[in-house]
């Protein structure tokens, strides 16, 4: 067993951020088999057994809470399982984004949170935004397992599966009560059932290809986006004056600001924040001296970011507040904006 602070060896966890849009998953295993997913695996109990179970499937297990992707990886590597990866993602991107059309075999959801305030719709896994991103990434014949204890959220369920019909339920009412005898128990199945809580169990089939694809929200580029200014600029006095600059457009949000100006006015970072659809990101632009007079305006490796429409967007806001402010203008811009 390994102790604690000894450093991870052979993670299963990988960084979605460095993988493509979509991604190669035989390449990242290392082989080509059936692809089975679980969405928000919690502590990972039931991702270890099937995996365990099936050692000629590839297991990917999707889950939003970073200390419990930890948790899992932990069990995996000690036990030495090799077929499964993890991912700290919310489920809406990773499927969106991560799959091409037609990939996946199996998705196990179990006990998802079933939100029930309405104004949290958006929030809940199969919603049927989410089960049209399903049809496009499920192979035909692909399944779908879901275990709740929550009629609501079964009937919720239920109910935008059947706006596809594409996908067929197992059940002729949409359900069966209990769960299936081989179906590993969860930390969640073994909650209620101590409480005696009525569960249930969804299934549902994708029989064809949908008639219309779903495509990726998020238009993501590889450079890294700067922009070349040439002219006077005290960045001090530029910025002194500085309020939020915030735009909404074409579903994307960019927030600027605030910005930090070194005491010599040459260098300062900007902070904003970002949204894709559902891909919020803090990041951070330099400006920067490069010669007596040129500046380069450029996005900073700092958290790592996504390259998207978003962040594109605020280097080329602050390119331009900038040469708005001083006798400066914009040379080279290579944000890759129209
Ligand atoms: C109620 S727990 C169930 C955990 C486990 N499946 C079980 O049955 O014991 C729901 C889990 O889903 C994860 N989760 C919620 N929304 C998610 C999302 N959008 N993407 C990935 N995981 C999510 C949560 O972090 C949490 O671990």
């Amino acid at each position: 067993m390994r102790k604690a602070g000894q450093p991870l060896t052979n993670s299963r966890i990988l960084n979605w951020k460095e993988l493509s849009f979509p991604t190669e998953w035989s390449e990242v295993f290392g082989r080509s088999c059936p692809l089975d997913v679980e969405i928000g695996f919690g502590d990972g109990r039931f991702l270890f057994q099937i995996a365990l179970a099936y050692p000629d499937r590839n297991f990917l297990g999707i889950e939003l809470a970073w200390q419990f992707v930890r948790k899992a990886d932990r069990k995996l590597q000690e036990a030495a399982i090799e077929n499964v990866r993890l991912l700290q993602l919310d489920a809406f991107i990773a499927l969106a984004c991560l799959f091409p059309d037609d990939s996946i075999d199996r998705i196990y959801s179990n006990f998802p949170d079933p939100w029930p305030k309405s104004r949290h719709e958006k929030r809940r896994l199969f919603n049927r935004e989410f089960v049209e991103i399903l049809c496009s990434k499920l192979k035909i014949g692909g399944k779908v397992y879901i275990a709740t204890d929550n009629a609501d959220f079964r009937n919720f369920v239920i109910e935008n599966f059947s706006q596809f019909d594409e996908f067929v339920s197992a059940f002729e009412n949409g359900f069966r009560e209990g769960l299936p005898q081989s179906y590993p128990l969860t930390k969640y199945a073994e909650k209620w059932l101590k409480l005696n809580r009525k569960l249930y169990f969804l299934e549902f089939e994708l029989k064809r290809k949908p008639s219309k694809r779903f495509v990726c929200p998020i238009e993501r580029s590889k450079t890294m986006p700067h922009v070349f200014l040439k002219g006077e600029v005290d960045l001090l006095k530029a910025f002194s004056d500085f309020q939020t600059i915030e735009q909404k457009a074409d579903g994307i949000v960019v927030k600027l600001g605030p910005i930090f100006v070194r005491p010599d006015g040459r260098e300062a970072l900007v902070e904003a924040h970002t949204v894709d659809w559902r891909l919020t990101q803090r990041i951070f632009i330099r400006i920067k001296r490069k010669s007596e007079d040129t500046w380069l305006v450029k996005l900073d490796h700092i958290g790592h970011p996504v390259v998207t429409k978003s962040v594109k967007t605020a280097v080329k806001l602050i390119a331009q507040a900038i040469a708005s402010k001083a006798d400066i203008e914009i040379t080279s811009d290579r944000t890759g904006l129209e």
